[in-house]
């Protein structure tokens, strides 16, 4: 049986394709959705994509994941630069946990260089555009399959 990956996606990123084009890209979030499902089926991992405008939603999906998904995909949005109480959340995940931004979030206001989600996180892609979301599935698959192989080595 494969692993299960649970891809987060935070506010606002239902809005892809029409919001801020130059910064976020013409491609919607439904296209990215497919693509990682797509990619998954590639990798034996599948993919429960999800999206919400709701920090509490997020923060119960994050609770719900401890011992069912292997991992996390999580571009958080702007609760990446608020939330505590999602930092909280995926310091209770013992999996590994990969924080995705489309853009350089080092690149643009002060505000976004600041990450809760960072603190809590195994590694961070941003800067890539959704092409960060495949790459770190990729990295999650190649942990996990780690993990299978040498699985005295967890933490
Ligand atoms: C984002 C970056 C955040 O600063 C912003 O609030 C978003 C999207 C990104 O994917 O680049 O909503 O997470």
């Amino acid at each position: 049986m494969g692993s299960g990956l649970l891809i987060l996606n935070g506010p606002n990123l239902n809005m892809l394709g029409r919001r801020q084009p130059e910064i976020y890209g013409r491609e919607t979030l439904s296209d990215i959705e497919s693509a990682c499902k797509l990619h998954g089926a590639e990798l034996g991992l599948s993919v429960d994509f999800r999206q919400t405008n709701s920090e509490g939603e997020l923060v119960g999906w994050i609770q719900e994941a401890a011992g069912v998904a292997d991992a996390v995909i999580i571009n958080a949005g702007a609760y990446t630069h608020t939330s505590v109480a999602l930092f909280d959340a995926l310091l209770l995940l013992d999996m590994p946990i990969i924080e995705v931004h489309l853009s350089n979030i080092y690149r643009r206001e002060s505000f976004r260089h600041r990450s809760y989600v960072s603190g809590a996180a195994t590694g961070v892609i941003c800067g890539l555009g959704s092409r960060g979301y495949l790459l770190a599935m990729d990295a999650v698959a190649a942990m996990l399959a780690e993990d299978r192989q040498r699985p005295e080595d967890r933490q």
